[in-house]
């Protein structure tokens, strides 16, 4: 698939010296609703700035939906909308003089039924005439999207957009970015949220500590969430595993007393009923067992600690 935003060897240090992103390569593919994800200060909101244009890079290259973000800075800013993760906006102005002027900001050319349009979209029409300051904060996180929308932009960053958001109201973002979805529009959004990006996401690309570690399809991540484990505590402790048993990839415990046993629980056959058979058979018994899902959450939590 055609890539709408090309990053390449990105590298940011700040000035204070602190190495914020290092070398990151990533493509965003038209179309596509990708995930960030990332703990606090992995670089998430930084490498979208320099998207945006707000933060310069030390180092590297993006070209946004054709255009360099350095050398061909207005171009590529029109496509892009963006929203932040601090709301920032006129708290007295109405969200329809808001949102109108947002347009005008990008050079576009006044029109109101745009305007009317996008507020319809993000359920906003109701509230046009009110001020900012009295709208609840999951309304002015939609008046942020309306502001980010209005100048039509191709592809649109959401930074955290359902932090402090209560379950009701990130449901309804999740609707609002799948619409935006079916209207070409290309979402990249981040999150601390493993479920988040599980939900949303087309593709999923995990960020620790300034470096891109994994991306990867949301259901590629979904089959690796399908894996359990059994855990046998044995009643003797095993020295080595039985020729009889390699096959089934055990893994043994340091001092010999728990085996560990992957499966997939959207396989057909999980195999368990044949590895109890041949354990009997090795005359290896156990005293008890237990199952544990690998979740989504053990994976990223693996990924990330694995870089400290
Ligand atoms: N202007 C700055 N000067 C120096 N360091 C900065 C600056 N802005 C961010 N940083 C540091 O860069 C790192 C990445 O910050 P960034 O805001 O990109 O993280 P993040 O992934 O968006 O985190 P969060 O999930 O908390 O929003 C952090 O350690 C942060 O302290
Ligand atoms: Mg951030």
């Amino acid at each position: 698939m055609q890539s709408i935003i090309s990053i390449s060897q990105l590298s940011k240090t700040y000035e204070s010296g602190f190495k914020a992103l290092s070398d990151i390569n990533l493509d965003i593919r038209r179309g596509e609703i990708f995930a960030l994800l990332g703990p606090n200060g992995a670089g998430k909101t930084t490498l979208i700035s320099i998207i945006c244009g707000i933060v310069t890079p030390s180092s590297g290259t993006v070209i946004a939906d054709g255009h360099d973000i350095q050398t061909d800075y207005r171009a590529a800013r029109s496509k892009i909308g963006l929203v932040p993760q601090e709301l920032t906006t006129e708290v007295f102005e109405t969200v329809q003089a808001t949102v109108t002027y947002s347009r005008g900001l990008f050079g576009k050319p006044r029109d109101d039924a745009k305007v009317e349009a996008v507020m319809k979209d993000l359920s906003l029409f109701d509230k046009k005439d009110d001020k900012i300051v009295t709208l609840s904060g999951g309304m002015k996180r939609r008046v942020m999207i309306a502001k980010a929308l209005v100048h039509e932009p191709e592809i649109l960053f959401l930074d955290e957009p359902t932090a402090g958001v209560d379950v009701e109201l990130r449901r309804g973002m999740w609707e609002v970015v799948r619409g935006l979805r079916e209207a070409g529009v290309t979402v990249i959004l981040t999150t601390h949220y493993i479920g988040e990006a599980e939900e949303m996401a087309d593709r999923v690309g995990v960020i620790s500590k300034g470096e891109i570690i994994l991306v990867e399809d949301t259901s590629e991540l979904m089959r690796k969430l399908g894996k359990k484990q059994l855990t046998l505590i044995l009643q003797e402790p095993l020295d080595a595993i039985p020729d009889s048993l390699v096959a089934y990839g055990l893994d043994r415990s340091e001092d010999g007393t728990e085996l560990v046993y992957t499966y997939d629980t959207q396989a057909e056959r999980t195999g368990i009923t044949r590895l109890l058979a041949d354990l009997s058979a090795a005359e290896i018994r156990f005293r008890d067992l237990q199952t544990e899902q690998s979740s989504l959450e053990d994976i990223f939590v693996s990924l990330v600690s694995d870089k400290r």
